[in-house]
This record gives structure tokens, C-alpha cells and sequence, in this order.
């Protein structure tokens, strides 16, 4: 038994997140922590929400409520859809908890120790009218590498470039839209990424099998300069982190808190610290996934996100864990997602275009994007969520293949022998043929998710269902019933042999579907068909089962329109 330590990228806490984020960070790592677990494997899946920062603030300050009320509200909301997606996480932290307090201080005094953080007094954006400093996301301007107008102070989220508010042109307040802008000292704590770069690059050469997309952004910013660049960890904000060394004061910092993306990445260690003390467990219980010298040597970590997070968990979290000279755990694997875009355009959380997450459960449940948000999965390049291609697949894919074939065995079984599954002849020619096919996409079927290829796995997976529908065809049971009974038993057992194999090798994309099959077929405690020609006689002669209800019901060009309608303009509320 292998053991998996799996980290979605933490969504930030301001608002409820639209399917282009769901598919780029915690509906893949679900998946695999699904798959992982259903390979008999122990799993410790992991996420939680980003609270710090200028979005946190700006978002509370909007809704008119205090920061720490707003973010432990919609932390709940955002617990809540994360449970409507069937997000499996073992825990759903908090970059807020006292634990990552701790760890963050911990961490820093750490850095610090080992002479990896220097104090700078830098110029700082100040507002007149606003009265404080801007720091981040307070400011908004346009991208001097892109010319995009609505460029944030930290990062363009339209060329990902990584910016400090200074670099803006034509910056304004995001508070009040002021331009009367102006630069202060102010004293900040700077991280020494470039002294680690030499063991950045050789860590990241060690890991060959990264996919293209996180290594090359890895190496573009190693070696272009930027990312490497010594960054700032310090904010002058009120709600983040206490700038602290471990336990001590820092003097100089007493009204400064920890930069978002400092403590942001340290949660994922935090967060299992969060686990162990909501399940009641130890200390060692967390550690035994996080410290190489507590156990976590044999720990597989795979990370999830989209490709704006690359940089900061190929360089700076990373500089954060080698810089402390302690023996924490590293990413082993590093999974990064293009973007998804909505007809024709991008999604956008600040500009309320597309499809939210609370939105998406309101008309469907999540099965239904749950397929096709991992069968259009942007891995290779970009994709884009069209009304068209989401209702062809629905109809195509789930009803047509998957939902008829369950639905046309069942019933088909039901009227001719029962709800019991037939005993008849042994399995004959086609039948053997049918398995043999099963058995060659099923070991394609695993390599795929083994290797995290969300798309091919999704393929795959269709490919099988096929199969099912493919030898109903072929054998037509309704036809030899009427010549031979006992051959038509045996395809009919085989049939319903199938439904349980499909239900468990979909779980981890549909797992409410597989779940009424297993239901409906009896079957409470699945495991993984290793075997395929012994897993598909499981269900023997005089195994009951009862017709389960439609599974998925086709899109109508009727709802389609109306949906298309609903969500061409901006989210208001
Ligand atoms: O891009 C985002 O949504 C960030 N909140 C991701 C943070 S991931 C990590 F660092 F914790
Ligand atoms: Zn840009």
C-alpha cells in the first residue's frame, strides 16, 4: 500500500469560485485522491481556503462585515459546494487557523536564522485620500509586460507575470479609484530566493517527469531573473499573520503581518496539523505525512493547480521548505492546468462572467460537471465551456453510453428473470472477446490516471462503457432469448457483471452515479478489479439487484437556451 499526500491549490476566501477554477486545481486532485483510494492506497487529501491578504479585506469590506466574520462565512459556503461537488478532501482547512500562525512564524524565524531574510525599507505606494498604504491587490493599473488595464499589484492574472505595485502604469486605488498616489518608506522583510536558486534548479532538474507546463514555467522563472528576484514576505495590512520570529517579536515589524502568498502555501502543512486535531489525532499522526524524519520518506505528494500558482509552488514555497534546514516533505508531483474559458471568452470572478459553483449545483447536480469538466479538462492548452458542447456531452456521453447501458440491462434482466442475476451457460466466444477488450483498456485506463492524464483517463473510461453497449449489441440477449434461454442467462449475467464494473471504475469521476448502480446491483463494500475476468463473475447466480432510476437525464435544446440566456451577462448577486 502506497500512501498519497495530495494539496489542491487553496481557493482564495473572496466569493464563490467559478468551473474554470474547480477544474484547474480541486476537482483533479479529487479525482486522484478518488482513484488513489479506491486502489486499496492510503490517502490524506487536502484543502483549504486562502484568507489573508488584500482580496480578503477588499471582499469584506464590500459585503460591510469584519474580515474574520467574513472568512469564517464564507469558509462555511465554500465548505458547503465543495461538499455538493463531492470534493472528497480528508480535512477543508483554514490559512487563518491558529496552526498556520504557528508555522508561518515558525518558519520565518527559521528563514532568519539561517540568514535567508533581510530587511529592506522600500518605497511603498501610499494613498493620500485613502490614508494607508497600497500594497498588492489595493492597487490596480496596467501590466507593463502585456498592456492588460486591469493588472493587479501582485500579479497580471492575464500573462501571469509577477508584479510589485510600483511596476504599474497608471496606478489607482482599488479602495477608492484615487490616482493621487504617492511613495513612502516603509520597512519590509525580504526572502533570499536567489540564494537558494542553485538548489531550485538542480531540485526541479530531479523531477523528469513533471509535465512540460509546470517545468517550463519553473525554468522561465529561474532563469529569466524574475522569479528569482528576493521577494517580498511582509504586508502593511491589519488581518494576515504577525510578523514574527517563532515565538519572539520582531522588532520593527510590530504592525506588518506575513504576505497571502507566504503563509498560503505553508497551509497545506498546516492544514494536516488541522486534521489530526479535528479527528482527534496526534501530533505524529500529521507529521507522519509532512516530516521526512517522523515517517513521510515513503510519502507520494502530488499538488494540483492552475498554471498562474506554477511559480509560487516551484520557487517560493519550495525556497521556504529547503531555506529552514528542516526535513519537510516536497512535491513529488506537480499537476498544472491551462485556463478553461467560457464562450468565447475568459471566465472571471472579478468581472462575474461565467458559471459559479453554487450556480453550476442550482441546475445540475455535480456528476453532470463533474464529467465534463474533466473530460474537457485544459491540460494540453486552453479549452473552452461552451452550452453546445456541455449538452452533447451530457446526451452523448452519460445518458446514451453510460446510463443506457445500466438502464437496458437492468430492465432487460427484470422482465426476462428478475431482479436476480441469471445463472444459464457458462461464458462463451463473445463473451471472453468482450473481457479481453475490458482488460486491455482497463490497464490503459489505470496508466492514465496513474499519470494524471484527466482527459485520456476520461476517454478511457467512455471507451469501456462502449464496450458494454458494444457486446449487448453484438449478443442481443432479447433475441437468443427466444432461441436459448440459457445463453441469453449468461449474457445477461455478464451484463449485469459489467454495470458493477463500470459503477467502480467510475466512482472517481461520477461518484454519485456509481453509487445508486452499487447500490441498485447490492453491493456495499466495492474493490478494484484487478482481475477482470474473476471481477466480472463477482455477481453470481441468485445475487439480487433492483432496476436503479434513470441516472442521467438528457439536456433538452429547451434547457440549453434558457441557460445560455442565464448566464451570458454578469453575475450580480
Ligand atoms: O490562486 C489562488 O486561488 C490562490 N489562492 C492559490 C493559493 S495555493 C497555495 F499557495 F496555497
Ligand atoms: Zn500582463
Amino acid at each position: 500500500m502506497a500512501r498519497h499526500l495530495i494539496t489542491s491549490a487553496i481557493p482564495y476566501i473572496n466569493g464563490i469560485k467559478h468551473l474554470g477554477n474547480l477544474v484547474g486545481s480541486q476537482l483533479p486532485a479529487d479525482l486522484f485522491a478518488r482513484y488513489q483510494r479506491a486502489r486499496g492506497h492510503e490517502v490524506l487529501f487536502l484543502c483549504a481556503t486562502d484568507e489573508h491578504g488584500t482580496p480578503a479585506e477588499l471582499a469584506a469590506a464590500k459585503a460591510g462585515k469584519p474580515v474574520a466574520d467574513y472568512c469564517a462565512e464564507m469558509h462555511a459556503v465554500q465548505a458547503e459546494i465543495a461538499r455538493g461537488f463531492r470534493l472528497s478532501f480528508d480535512h477543508f482547512g483554514r490559512s487563518s487557523s491558529p496552526q498556520n500562525h504557528a508555522l508561518t512564524q515558525h518558519f520565518a524565524g527559521r528563514l532568519a536564522e539561517a540568514g535567508l531574510i533581510r530587511e529592506v525599507v522600500e518605497k511603498q505606494v501610499y494613498s493620500v485620500k485613502d490614508g494607508r498604504f497600497l500594497p498588492d491587490r489595493y492597487i490596480e493599473g496596467t501590466c507593463p509586460n502585456c498592456g492588460y488595464d486591469k493588472a493587479r499589484g501582485d500579479q497580471c492574472e492575464n500573462c501571469t507575470k509577477q508584479l510589485d505595485p510600483t511596476d504599474l502604469i497608471d496606478a489607482r486605488s482599488a479602495i477608492s479609484g484615487a490616482t493621487e498616489l504617492e511613495v513612502r518608506d516603509t520597512k519590509h522583510l525580504y526572502l533570499r530566493q536567489s540564494a537558494l536558486k542553485d538548489q531550485l534548479d538542480t531540485w526541479i532538474d530531479s523531477k523528469t517527469d513533471w509535465p512540460v507546463l509546470t517545468t517550463s514555467i519553473a525554468k522561465k522563472w529561474l532563469h529569466d531573473g524574475e522569479g528569482l528576484r528576493d521577494r517580498g514576505i511582509t504586508r502593511d495590512l491589519d488581518w494576515g499573520i504577525p510578523v514574527r520570529k517563532g515565538d519572539a517579536d520582531w522588532p520593527g515589524m510590530e504592525d506588518k503581518v506575513f504576505y497571502v502568498w507566504f503563509d498560503a502555501p505553508i497551509e497545506y502543512i498546516a492544514c494536516a496539523g488541522e486534521w489530526a486535531e479535528a479527528n482527534g489525532l496526534s501530533e505524529e499522526d500529521w507529521q507522519r505525512w509532512w516530516r521526512m524524519d517522523k515517517g513521510a520518506d515513503d510519502v507520494r505528494y502530488t499538488q494540483f493547480m492552475g498554471k498562474d500558482n506554477v511559480p509560487f509552488h516551484t520557487l517560493s514555497f519550495p525556497a521556504t521548505l529547503i531555506g529552514s534546514g528542516e526535513p519537510w516533505k516536497m512535491v513529488d508531483h506537480l499537476k498544472s492546468f491551462n485556463y478553461l474559458n467560457y464562450d468565447g471568452g475568459q471566465f472571471s470572478t472579478s468581472q462575474g462572467r461565467g458559471i459559479f459553483m453554487d450556480q453550476a449545483l442550482e441546475i445540475l447536480p455535480a456528476d453532470y460537471w463533474r464529467w465534463w469538466l474533466l473530460s474537457h479538462a485544459p491540460e494540453s492548452s486552453d479549452s473552452e465551456f461552451t452550452w453546445e458542447n456541455f449538452q452533447s456531452a451530457v446526451n452523448k456521453d452519460l445518458a446514451d453510453v453510460l446510463g443506457n447501458f445500466i438502464s437496458r440491462i437492468t430492465k432487460f434482466c427484470s422482465s426476462k428473470f428478475g431482479e436476480v442475476v441469471p445463472g444459464g451457460a457458462g461464458y462463451g466466444e463473445p463473451e471472453t472477446a468482450a473481457i479481453s477488450e475490458i482488460e486491455t483498456r482497463l490497464k490503459r485506463y489505470e496508466a492514465q490516471m496513474e499519470a494524471m492524464e484527466v482527459r485520456k483517463s476520461a476517454q478511457e473510461l467512455r471507451a469501456i462503457w462502449v464496450c458494454g453497449n458494444e457486446y449487448l449489441q453484438t449478443v442481443a440477449p432479447w433475441t437468443t432469448f427466444k432461441t436459448d434461454p440459457e445463453a441469453a442467462a449468461a449474457q445477461t449475467r455478464l451484463g449485469l457483471n459489467m454495470a458493477h464494473l463500470f459503477a467502480v471504475l467510475s466512482a472517481p469521476f461520477l461518484p454519485d452515479a456509481s453509487q445508486k448502480i452499487l447500490a441498485s446491483l447490492n453491493v456495499d463494500k466495492p474493490i478494484w478489479p484487478d482481475d477482470p475476468t474473476t471481477f466480472l463473475d463477482r455477481l453470481g447466480p441468485g445475487h439480487t439487484f433492483a432496476v436503479p432510476e434513470v441516472l442521467f437525464a438528457k439536456i433538452s435544446d429547451e434547457d440549453r437556451e434558457a441557460w445560455q440566456e442565464r448566464f451570458s451577462g454578469q453575475r450580480t448577486g
